[in-house]
């Protein structure tokens, strides 16, 4: 597996993958992994002939106020489960490399950005949608693959590729979650023991809403105020929003007719967690093929 620090040492290394003809995968992430990335690098490694994993913790889309000085990181660690999983190279670059002095151009995705996290972290997924931009640019990617558990996440790179014709194909891979349904996140380490048991409780709220929609359920506003009264049951647990919007435009809804997202963000202490779910009134089956 090879280790690209620089952006001319990685598209040295895609320009003779492609010299072969042969296909590329690419999953951005921040580092620090769980079992969630692994199954994004597993899916690359199925769909491409070749994986190329970014980690990147990008100063662009935090706040001054937020967690980059904190974020984990361990790459030695990371090396190695991105090697078992087969991936053939790492781009790691630094920070001067990925934004060099001078650097003033940013991607702003609109409409969908206006709500959920876009509301609670402004100016989030303008750097997001930068950072993303530059790497597809660098690594020219056939896919790329991004976690459904950063779902608003997924639909803006949706739709910078869409509205940007960037050729490439953006593939969403469902939550991995941890037996007691805590979805994986880098963040889960900044809990201490009783937070960590505390969090159980969004993924119950979650399956309340997933039930009472399989059950009929089609008011949106009751929906919300199930899994707002079951996150209450937690005192350490804060909610900053729980909201039901349409996909994939994350249009406001009152009742559930197609696919909707119900997705949460709360904060436990110090950290904060989001977690969602696609609730589909027409079918049971989870529909990522529709975002
Ligand atoms: O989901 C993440 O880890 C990040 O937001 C991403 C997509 C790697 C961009 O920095």
């Amino acid at each position: 597996m090879l280790i690209c620090r620089t952006i001319n040492e990685i598209r040295e290394f895609v320009r003779q993958v492609r010299e072969r003809g042969r296909t590329i995968g690419l999953v951005p992430t921040m580092g620090y992994f769980h079992e969630g990335h692994l199954s994004l690098m597993r899916e690359a490694k199925k769909a491409c002939a070749a994986a190329v994993v970014s980690i990147f913790v990008n100063p662009l889309q935090f706040g001054p106020q937020e967690d980059f000085h904190q974020y984990p990181r361990d790459f030695e660690r990371d090396r190695k489960m991105a090697e078992e999983t087969g991936v053939d190279a790492i781009f790691y670059p630094s920070v001067e490399e990925m934004y060099p002095a001078g650097f003033s151009t940013h991607v702003e995705v609109g409409g969908l950005t206006e709500c959920l996290c876009g509301l609670s972290r402004p100016g989030h997924f303008r750097g997001v949608a930068t950072v993303v931009a530059k790497l597809l640019n660098i690594v020219l990617p056939d896919k790329a693959f991004f976690g459904w558990k950063d779902a608003q996440q997924a639909l803006v790179i949706r739709r910078m590729v869409r509205d940007l014709n960037m050729p490439v194909e953006i593939v969403t891979v469902p939550v991995v979650r941890e037996p007691d349904g805590l979805a994986m996140s880098s963040r889960n380490v900044y809990l201490d023991p009783r937070e960590r048991t505390a969090a159980r409780v969004l993924f119950r709220s979650l399956q309340i809403a997933e039930r009472a929609a399989a059950g009929g359920e089609r008011d949106v506003a009751r929906l919300q105020k199930a899994v707002r009264q079951e996150i209450a049951s937690e005192p350490l647990v804060q909610i900053e929003y729980v909201e039901i919007r349409a996909l994939p435009g994350l249009e406001p809804i009152s009742r559930l007719q197609g696919p909707a997202l119900l997705a949460l963000a709360v904060r436990i202490g110090k950290t904060r967690l989001i977690d969602n779910t696609v609730l589909n009134p027409e079918g049971d089956q989870l529909a990522f093929d529709h975002v």
